[in-house]
């Protein structure tokens, strides 16, 4: 088992803001071989500038992870300055709060179902023949939202229980070559990406309501210490907690009183000002 990330070949895709960026960093400091994936090249540059202070490589690549050839230009530029791949942070993602009647048009949902899984599929895809050479690691950025039943978010759920699917699937595939796939389920983490959630006309929200937004929330330097952590120890699934609700917790809460959480789900969508 790896010690640390030192001299590990990681990509992280969605790495300009919030939590990636963080992982970028928390990843620098002990001396990983960084590709930084996003669609924001300036941004990147500037987070790729920071890792190199902090001791780490760094090499900033222009990707939408919706488009597949961006996808394998990331893999193929990653093999080209360091030689392998030992770990994939499929990251990216984007959210909505809106209800699906009211959308404008669901090719909202087309758009998050691209970026948020078929941008992981992608990476995925391109990267695994390497990552069976380095009997690396996949993590996997999903949510809580996965786990509750949580009005607002159709598509974003839908993306992330797709995600979910394919890398359990998927995992059964290459567990044989050494590939770990950590899947993290985490909750709220104060990115400010509420703001960003794309209402009913495809747009930025603005995020949900205040009283919602001052609900409890990870930062992200703790969440990217948690996300490096478990995937070097090959955890297969990790839950972060939920207004002080042990994430790990919902899943039985599902399955046993659906509808008090369908309920509780409702008030979550009027507080929210849905
Ligand atoms: N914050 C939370 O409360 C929370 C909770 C649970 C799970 N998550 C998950 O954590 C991940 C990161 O979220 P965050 O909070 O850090 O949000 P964020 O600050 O908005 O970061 C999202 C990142 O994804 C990138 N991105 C978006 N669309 C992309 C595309 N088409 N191609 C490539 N990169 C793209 C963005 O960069 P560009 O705009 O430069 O492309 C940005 O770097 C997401 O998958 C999200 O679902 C977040």
């Amino acid at each position: 088992m790896t010690a640390t990330y030192n001299q590990n070949v990681t990509i992280i895709t969605g790495a300009s803001s919030g939590i990636g960026e963080a992982l970028a960093y928390e990843l620098a400091e002990q001396g990983a071989y960084l590709t930084l994936a996003a669609r924001r090249l300036d941004q990147l540059e500037t987070v790729a500038a920071k890792c190199r202070d902090l001791g780490g490589k760094a090499l900033a690549v222009i990707c939408d992870v919706s488009q597949q050839a961006d996808c394998e230009n990331l893999i193929q530029q990653t093999v080209t300055t360091y030689g392998r791949v030992d770990t994939l942070v499929n990251n990216a993602g984007i959210t909505m709060w809106a209800r699906f009647a009211n959308l404008n048009d669901p090719v909202l949902l087309e758009q998050i179902m691209k970026v948020n899984f078929l941008g992981a599929m992608y990476c995925t895809y391109y990267a695994l023949p390497l990552l069976k050479q380095s009997r690396g690691r996949i993590a996997n950025i999903s949510s809580m939202a996965d786990k509750i039943i949580t009005p607002g978010s159709t598509g974003y759920i839908a993306s992330k229980h797709a995600m979910e699917a394919f890398f359990e699937s998927l995992r059964s595939e290459v567990v044989d070559d050494g590939i770990s796939i950590t899947m993290l389920y985490l909750g709220f983490v104060d990115t400010g990406f509420a703001g960003r959630m794309l209402n009913a006309e495809g747009k930025p929200s603005g995020g949900i309501s205040q009283q919602l937004q001052a609900t409890k929330q990870m930062s992200p330097v703790d969440s990217a210490k948690l996300i490096a952590s478990a995937t070097l120890l090959r955890k297969r699934t990790v839950y972060t907690s939920v207004s002080g609700v042990p994430g790990w917790l919902f899943p039985w809460i599902k399955l046993i009183a659906p509808t008090y959480l369908e309920q509780v789900g409702k008030r979550f969508m009027d507080v929210g000002g849905l």
